[in-house]
């Protein structure tokens, strides 16, 4: 199986329109799979662990080279030696993520769902890649918050607004997505779990509302923290799917470190 051939298989399905950035990053579409690994970012410490394991392809979530559509304003220091290091481990390198958000169920919150543990419906928003999920099983921030810790292994999740409060009315909105304020201002929302958040107006909204008696939480995930599962969900499916090639999973750990950070 050649790489534009998993290329072609796993956009099946998924979107239509022309204009993506769901490309080819590095390397050729004819490579033959032997090796594949799925990370959430083509970091310089995924490349190399998907080099040192000898991957014919990476696919990754996000860009590689800091701009959605990759285009490179500047060559600085910094992205040239990342796209020596790139042509270097001659792996193919596929951005899957329109293809991967836009499919009929999107595999993101999918795979946040699905490690978080929760069971519910999952319903569309005018906005794309939020949604609205009910949960069976009521729930707190506090807790969900905790089940991101464990079984996320997100470092420091962070909460505005109410913590102790059973609910079931929940807001998806992993990443960056649009519609993120208007989901939270929502009556029929109670809890919205986002990637990354404009802290001056939806935490401070959220603080407010749980002020005045309203049961209104934020939680912000970090960007990776929030999307990884859904690439870890993906190489899961990928290795019971094509046992022609070896899939792994390499972790591209969160962005930020912390002072309990633990060196490594
Ligand atoms: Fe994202
Ligand atoms: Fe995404």
């Amino acid at each position: 199986m050649k790489a534009i051939d998993l290329i072609n298989a796993i956009n099946e399905g998924g979107y239509a329109d022309k204009v993506t950035c769901d490309t080819i990053k590095a390397g050729s579409p004819d490579r033959e799979l032997h090796k594949v690994a799925i990370t959430m970012f083509a970091t310089v410490d995924t490349v190399k662990k998907a080099m040192e394991w000898g991957a014919d392809m990476l696919i990754v979530h996000e860009p590689t080279y800091y701009d959605h559509m990759e285009v490179v304003r500047e060559e600085t220091p910094v992205i040239k030696a990342k796209r020596e290091l790139i042509e270097k481990s001659g792996m193919t390198i596929y951005r899957y993520h329109d293809h991967m958000h836009h499919r009929e169920t999107d595999q993101i919150p999918e795979g946040e769902v699905y490690y978080l543990g929760l069971k519910g419906t999952t319903e569309k928003t005018p906005y794309s890649a939020s949604y609205l999920f009910t949960s069976e099983e009521p729930i707190t921030a506090l807790e969900l918050a905790e089940r991101m810790e464990k079984n996320l292994n997100i470092a420091h999740v962070r909460i505005a607004g109410a913590r102790n409060i059973k609910s079931t009315k929940i807001a998806l909105c992993f990443g960056t997505p649009g519609g993120v304020f208007d989901l939270l201002r929502r009556d029929d929302v109670e809890i919205v779990l986002t990637g990354e958040a404009c802290e001056w107006m939806l935490g401070e909204y959220a603080r407010d509302a749980h002020a005045l008696g309203f049961n209104k939480t934020l939680i912000v995930m970090g960007h990776i923290g929030s999307e990884r599962d859904g690439m870890r969900l993906l190489a899961e499916r990928l290795k019971k799917s094509y046992p022609v090639f070896e899939t792994r999973y390499i972790e591209c750990g969160e962005v930020y470190t912390y002072t309990d950070t633990k060196e490594q």
